[in-house]
């Protein structure tokens, strides 16, 4: 079973990743203008997400069909999300949640009409039961996972995953797989999140995948 080949959930991915390619110029110079003099990204302006609120910005479908195959193959019941925006990532990993016949996933969002977008993206091809999203600062709407997480995708601004990990961190099984995206893959001393889970001491052991703008994959092995 492959819910992604199902032309419901094919047409709609289609439609969301050509209106994100078709932004690109747009995105560009608003990013241009936002990053002017600054190099890393946790310097970006504290309103960069109110300043792309009508931008997707969304995982590529290569990291997309790789989400699928993280949460199908290690069957995971608990996915936990930072940055829902327009539900590109939300729709890869619901899909595999549904394969898997079991599961769910909760999604922070904090600009409350990307969030709407979202939802009733995934409402039109029937995947609403395995996806909440949850509207606001995800520092305060993941505060309190109702059960141990087996997967964190961290995709909100790069600048909060290490403040995001530190909140989850206890929450996470054994075993969990955390993956950030837009982590570079190159050492890089302006990223305290590479810093800290790219040092085994702090309890991850963690690899950096050339994707997009370099994915960082760390499994908790705890501490
Ligand atoms: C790169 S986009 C996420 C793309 C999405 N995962 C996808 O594949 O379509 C990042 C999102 O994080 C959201 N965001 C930024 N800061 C946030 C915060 N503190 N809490 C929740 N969401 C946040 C932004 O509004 C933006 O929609």
């Amino acid at each position: 079973m492959n819910t992604l080949l199902t032309p419901k959930v094919a047409t709609l991915l289609n439609k969301l990743h050509q209106e994100a390619a078709d932004q690109m110029p747009l995105i560009r110079a608003v990013m241009k203008k936002m990053r002017s003099g600054k190099t890393a990204p946790q310097e970006m302006p504290s309103n960069w997400a109110e300043r792309m609120s009508d931008f997707h910005l969304p995982v590529s479908r290569e990291q997309g069909c790789f989400l699928y195959q993280t949460v199908r193959a290690t069957k995971a019941q608990y996915v936990v999300e930072f940055g829902t925006s327009f539900g590109v990532s939300a729709i890869y990993i619901a899909a595999a949640l549904h394969d898997n016949q079991n599961g769910r996933l909760v999604s922070a969002e904090l600009i409350e009409s990307k969030a709407i977008k979202a939802k009733s993206n995934i409402l039109s091809i029937g995947l609403s039961e395995y996806v909440e999203i949850r509207i606001g600062d995800a520092l305060e709407t993941l505060k309190e996972p109702d059960k141990p997480i087996d997967i964190l995708y961290l995709d909100g601004g790069p600048g909060l995953y290490l403040s995001v990990l530190k909140l989850l961190q206890p929450h996470l099984r054994e075993g969990a797989l955390v993956i950030a995206d837009n982590v570079p893959t190159m050492d890089d001393d302006k990223n305290p999140y590479a810093r800290y889970v790219r040092n085994p001491a702090n309890g991850y052991l963690s690899s950096s995948i050339e994707m997009k703008g370099g994915t960082e994959y760390s499994l908790w092995t705890g501490v």
